[in-house]
């Protein structure tokens, strides 16, 4: 087992005692030959088989008699069940009423927190805080196997570069470096040191592999891109997640290479297993099996069998390995040896979670009722999901001060059931602090705060159901769109300051929910404009689970807060910042574009041989648009504070490098405003010259720092050869020697730069 050493963009990985951990092998290989053993073929592929149970279903298909299944062994877990006493009971026929009582493994989809509901993905990779980030999978780890779940389907490490995907949500923005700091810091949130502790959970590490790089954003969708793309920009997280001792892979439903993940041998075995060494199990995703029929690659039992033979040893939902691998192996396209590894690998992972020394080891009902939403994992929540939020404009509007008329209007003012975002499948969505429960609460009889709504989520009933699924109502209101209107100008006439709470609804996002619009949708942006014409200040608190277009906003609205959708606590979180309490220090681990026709969007693109100039808009016979320049209109690494930062010229320790060795890069860093703050300091590399071409920067090094007004600090990184590694187009991963040029700064942007030599 391996576990990682705590630091903010540390990626090393540091070995248990070898001999230790050869003695926990040797004791776990002799268990498992001795169950193996005793096991029917029929028993082997039960293990293999992870139906659903419960009343959440995201695809057509559904298992009945479970309860029979797991009695004759035709079952190895189950996934989406809530409540440690039912979880108990089932596990309580599997391991008296089978024939050889193998405990189950349970699994569900804990993607950002339990019940306990802490910012999307997205938002919380806002935070690049690695710490903040590792302690918000701990606390769902420890909620989550309060009530009997001991593996998880996260972390979601998809590299995403096109908004109109809507799982861009659930991952951490467009970039590789900041994308494997976190997946390391998930898993060890997720499973700390020892899986068998009571407390701990196995990460499942998806959705491998390129699931973010669905052409045009629709979800599901083919990708195809080249080796060196992969390997260089979409690999690393999942990489960084298995050298993190993630104990297992969710193979993800689109195809790589013309073949379908589920069923691809070369990533499945050859990248996961052969070259990064990867030791646990790999699950397919919902009715992965099956769905390939669709795709193109046959009947059940042709794709069933491939996809065992690819290395995927968990059949999720699609029943194809109970159904037909037995028949397979009679016919010879499978090994009883391919049927034995799979069962293998899945019966490991419930000894690591120390299944078989206590098959209750998460079914303590004590622990279920005191270790769930408790106070102080709310309050870690909050301060989490201020750590989210980004400040994308702010005209000396914010913060607000406690005193006066607040208006505050929108769908998402009074929207508990909404702020938990996509994929909180434990969440109790009413229980949810609100906007305007959150601004009530801060102000006490300081303020007033006058409410309406303003406008429905989108003109189109239709459209607003699609996205308000799950039970994430947003309370349609069945008044006319100038009926809401007016009523909002009505309030809005008599306050001091408007606070506009508009954008997505939590379903806009998350899977299955891509957009080919990007807008603040119609009926709200029109009452934006409104509010506008009045012309009191305005703050715009843009709820969205992926980057929005919002050119228009940008230059016409005062003052912007990304809120994401900040989960259980959003509302108080947000009152918090929006009243100075928190200053924010969020910074867009996703670029904002200008346009959809920009997508894919994202800042470390390569050169091309005709680029055009920074900050050009357009010239003929470049790689740029007739309608609008090439930048972004928030790019990476962008969000303000409060307070201002002011960096020193870069001070390089000597401009060349010498394999094996390495240079300091240093800035000071001040803070020249009135508040406390915390920054991000960023490091970005452009390699000059390459075998291959390389992009115009990429993330290299990143440092939060907290100053106090008056305050400065020297901020260093270090720069050796392996930080200048990259895969060449031999898939050889080298450092070339030559030119490079250095950037540190406060987003990707707006950077000073220096130059330095590998030799
Ligand atoms: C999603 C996965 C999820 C699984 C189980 C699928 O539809 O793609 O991310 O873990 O369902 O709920």
């Amino acid at each position: 087992m391996k576990f990682i050493k705590a630091g903010i963009v540390l990626l090393a990985t540091i070995h248990m005692n070898a001999s230790a951990q050869t003695v926990t092998d040797q004791k776990m290989n002799k268990f498992v030959d001795a169950l193996m053993a005793k096991m029917t073929l029929d028993e082997k592929i039960g293990q293999l088989n992870l139906p659903q149970a419960g009343d959440f279903t995201t695809g057509q298909a559904s298992s009945s008699n479970i309860a029979q299944k797991i009695q004759e062994g035709s079952v190895g877990g189950l996934f989406n069940i809530k409540g440690v006493e039912k979880i108990k009971d089932v596990q309580k026929i599997a391991v008296e009423k089978s024939r050889l009582k193998i405990p189950l493994i349970f699994g569900m989809d804990v993607i950002h927190g339990y019940q306990t509901t802490f910012p999307i993905p997205l938002g919380l990779s806002c935070s690049w805080d690695m710490p903040l980030i590792e302690r918000s999978a701990r606390v769902a780890a420890i909620e989550a196997s309060a009530q009997g779940i001991n593996w998880t389907f996260s972390p979601m490490v998809d590299i995403s570069r096109d908004a109109r995907w809507g799982r861009a949500a659930e991952g951490s923005g467009e970039d590789p470096f900041l994308g494997s700091a976190i997946a390391q810091a998930m898993v060890r949130g997720y499973q700390g040191d020892d899986l068998s502790r009571k407390n701990t959970i196995m990460a499942c590490v998806k959705h491998f592999a390129l699931y973010g790089a669905a052409e045009a954003g629709r979800d599901y969708n083919t990708t195809d891109m080249s080796h060196v793309r992969m390997y260089n920009e979409y690999f690393p997280p999942y990489k960084a997640a298995v050298d993190a001792g993630a104990g297992s892979v969710m193979a993800s439903f689109n195809e790589v290479d013309g073949v379908p993940a589920t069923a691809n041998r070369w990533l499945m075995t050859e990248v996961l297993r052969n070259q990064w060494k990867f030791n646990g199990f790999v699950v397919t995703d919902y009715t992965g099996i099956p769905e390939m029929i669709a795709h193109g690659l046959g009947d059940l039992k042709t794709v069933s069998a491939l996809s065992l033979k690819a290395g995927v040893d968990m059949d999720m939902v699609g029943e194809g390995f109970l159904g037909t691998i037995k028949e397979s192996l009679k016919e010879g396209t499978l090994t009883e040896d391919q049927i034995n590894m799979a069962c293998r690998r899945i019966l490991e992972a419930k000894y690591k979670l120390g299944l078989f020394d206590d098959p209750y080891r998460y079914c303590d009902v004590k622990r279920g009722k005191t270790e769930v939403f408790t106070p102080a994992f709310r309050k870690e929540a909050r301060q989490t999901a201020t750590q989210s939020f980004v400040l994308l404009k702010n005209d000396n509007v914010l913060p607000l001060k406690k005193q006066g008329t607040i208006a505050l209007v929108g769908p998402l003012a009074d929207a508990a059931e909404n702020m938990t975002g996509t994929w909180s499948v434990a969440a109790e969505f009413s229980k949810s602090v609100s906007v305007i429960q959150g601004l009530k609460r801060a102000v006490a009889d300081k303020a007033k705060i006058l409410y309406a709504k303003g406008a429905n989520l989108t003109e189109d009933a239709k459209l607003e159901e699609n996205a308000t699924m799950f039970g994430k109502t947003l309370h349609r209101d069945g008044r006319t769109t100038e009926d809401l209107k007016q009523e909002a100008l009505k309030i809005a006439a008599q306050a001091d300051v408007i606070v506009a709470a508009m954008g997505e609804s939590a379903e806009m996002s998350g899977e299955s929910s891509s957009r080919t619009n990007l807008d603040i949708p119609d009926v709200q942006k029109d009452l934006l404009k409104e509010l506008l014409k009045t012309g009191k200040p305005v703050v715009l608190l843009l709820f969205c689970g992926r980057p929005m277009t919002i050119s228009w906003e940008s230059k016409n609205v005062p003052a912007i807060l990304n809120v994401w959708f900040g989960g259980s606590e959003a509302g108080d979180a947000i009152a918090d910042v929006l009243f100075g309490d928190v200053n924010p220090s969020g910074k867009l681990s996703m670029s904002f574009p200008q346009s959809v026709g920009q997508l894919p969007f994202y800042y470390a693109q390569k050169n091309t041989g005709r680029p055009l100039p920074e900050g050009k808009w357009f010239e003929k016979f470049r790689s740029n648009y007739l309608d609008v320049s090439n930048d972004a209109v928030y790019p990476f690494g962008y969000g303000l504070s409060y307070t201002t930062f002011e960096y020193s010229q870069i001070k390089l320790s000597d401009t060349t490098i010498n394999r094996g060795g390495s240079i300091t890069a240093s800035v000071r860093v001040s803070n020249k405003g009135n508040h406390d703050g915390k920054e991000v300091v960023q490091l970005y590399i452009r390699d000059m010259v390459g075998s291959i071409t390389r992009p115009v920067k990429e993330l290299k090094g990143f440092k939060k720092i907290s100053l106090k007004p008056g305050e400065s600090q020297d901020v260093s990184f270090t720069i050796n050869e392996e930080l200048l590694k990259f895969y060449n187009g031999d898939l050889k991963y080298v450092a070339e020697p030559g030119a490079f040029k250095l950037f540190i700064g406060t987003n990707s942007r707006d950077l000073s730069e220096a130059n330095f030599n590998l030799l």
